[in-house]
C-alpha cells in the first residue's frame, strides 16, 4: 500500500460518509452510521490505521495528519446532522398535512332577531318609527292607562313579577303606546320591539319571557280599514302572498278587537300539529284604540283615532323557519343556532 493510495482511499471514505450522513433521516440511523464509520470499536476509519507500519517513516506524519483531519471533520458533520434532526424530529412526527383544517366559528343572529329585524324593516318602509320603553314598568302604564279596570279578569292572563312601589315586569309592550303618545303629538306611527314577561308555562308555544312587537298608528280619521290593509300588506311582504283572516277578540285597550291569523306555512292550510289541525296560525292581536286609552295618554279621542297591534316574533319565527317547538329558541343549542348563520 503506497502512502498516496492510502490518502486517496481515506478521501473516498470521507466523501461516502458525508453523503450517507445526509441520507440518515432519523437519530437512530445517524447513530448507527457514526458507530460504523468513526466509532471506537467498529468504526471503519480505524481500519486504515492497520496500514501504518507499511508506510515509509517520511510518509507517516502526512498520513497521521490526514487521518485526524478526516476524523474531526466527520465528527463535526455528524454533530451538525444530529442537531438538525433533533430540531425537526418532533415536528415531522406530529405534523399531518392531510388532516382537515379546524372549522372556523362564525357568529350568527338568533332566528327571533332575524325575524324582528325583518319586521322592523317592513314597517319602516310603511312609514313607522321605532320606539322603546322600559321592561320594569309601572302598573299604571301596564294596566291602568290601558283601560284594565281594577281586578278585571283580563289581568289573570297577565300575571307577572311585581316589584316595589307599583312596579312590575311589563306583561306586554302596549305601555309603549301610552309613553309614546305622552311624548309626541299625533300623527304618529310607531312599532315598539321589546321583551315582555308573564307567569306562563314553558310549553311548545309559550314562554315566561318573550319578545313582542307593538305597533300603533294615531291620526285624524284612522279607521279599521287602515288597520286591516296595513297588517295584510305586512303579512304578504313577510310571508309572501298569503291568506289572512281576522277573528273577533277582546282586549280592554282596543274596541273592536281582533286576532289576525295567517295560513299555516307548514301544511299550507291543510291542517297539521303546529296549527292544531286548523290550517291557521295566530300571529297577532290588534284593534281600534279604545277612547279611554287615548284620553289617558292625553290625546283628544273626539279628534283623533288609532289602531294598535301586538305580535309575537318567536311564534312567527316558528312559521318562517318551520321550527316545531318554541323552547328550542331558548336552548342556546349551537347545532340549532348555526343553521341560521348566513
Ligand atoms: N298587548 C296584547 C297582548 O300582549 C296584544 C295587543 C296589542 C292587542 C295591541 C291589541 C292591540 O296580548
Amino acid at each position: 500500500m503506497t502512502a498516496e493510495r492510502l490518502l486517496a482511499d481515506i478521501d473516498v471514505f470521507r466523501n461516502v460518509i458525508l453523503v450517507e450522513l445526509q441520507q440518515a433521516n432519523t437519530l437512530d440511523a445517524l447513530e448507527e452510521l457514526r458507530a460504523s464509520a468513526i466509532g471506537r470499536t467498529r468504526g471503519r476509519l480505524n481500519d486504515y490505521k492497520k496500514y501504518l507500519p507499511e508506510l515509509a517513516a517520511t510518509d507517516k506524519p502526512a498520513f497521521g495528519a490526514r487521518f485526524n483531519a478526516v476524523k474531526v471533520e466527520l465528527e463535526q458533520a455528524i454533530d451538525a446532522r444530529r442537531a438538525a434532526l433533533s430540531a425537526s424530529a418532533p415536528a415531522s412526527v406530529s405534523l399531518d398535512l392531510s388532516m382537515p383544517a379546524r372549522r372556523q366559528w362564525r357568529g350568527a343572529k338568533h332566528p327571533v332577531t332575524i325575524v324582528m329585524e325583518e319586521i322592523e324593516g317592513i314597517f319602516r318602509d310603511l312609514g313607522f318609527t321605532i320606539a322603546t320603553g322600559p321592561e320594569a314598568e309601572h302598573e299604571w302604564y301596564n294596566f291602568g292607562a290601558l283601560n284594565f279596570p281594577p281586578d278585571h279578569p283580563a289581568m289573570d292572563m297577565h300575571d307577572t313579577l311585581y316589584l316595589e312601589r307599583g312596579g312590575l315586569l311589563r306583561t306586554h309592550t302596549s305601555p309603549v303606546q301610552i309613553r309614546t303618545l305622552q311624548s309626541y303629538p299625533p300623527p304618529i306611527r310607531i312599532i315598539a320591539p321589546g321583551n315582555a314577561f308573564r307567569r306562563d308555562f314553558f310549553d311548545a308555544s309559550h314562554a315566561p319571557m318573550f319578545a313582542q312587537i307593538e305597533g300603533m298608528a294615531v291620526d285624524e280619521g284612522i279607521s279599521f280599514v287602515d288597520l286591516k290593509a296595513t297588517l295584510a300588506n305586512f303579512a304578504n311582504r313577510f310571508f309572501g302572498e298569503t291568506a289572512t283572516r281576522f277573528r273577533p277578540s277582546f282586549f280592554p285597550f282596543t274596541e273592536p278587537s281582533a286576532e289576525m291569523d295567517v295560513a299555516c306555512r307548514i301544511c299550507n292550510g291543510a291542517g297539521c300539529a303546529t296549527c292544531k289541525q286548523t290550517g291557521w296560525v295566530e300571529i297577532l292581536g290588534c284593534g281600534m284604540m279604545h277612547p279611554s286609552v287615548l284620553e289617558a295618554a292625553g290625546v283628544d279621542p273626539q279628534r283623533y283615532s288609532g289602531w294598535a297591534f301586538g305580535m309575537g316574533p318567536a311564534r312567527i319565527a316558528l312559521q318562517r323557519f318551520g321550527i316545531p317547538d318554541i323552547r328550542i329558541q331558548y336552548d342556546s343549542d349551537v347545532s340549532f343556532l348555526e343553521q341560521f348563520a348566513q
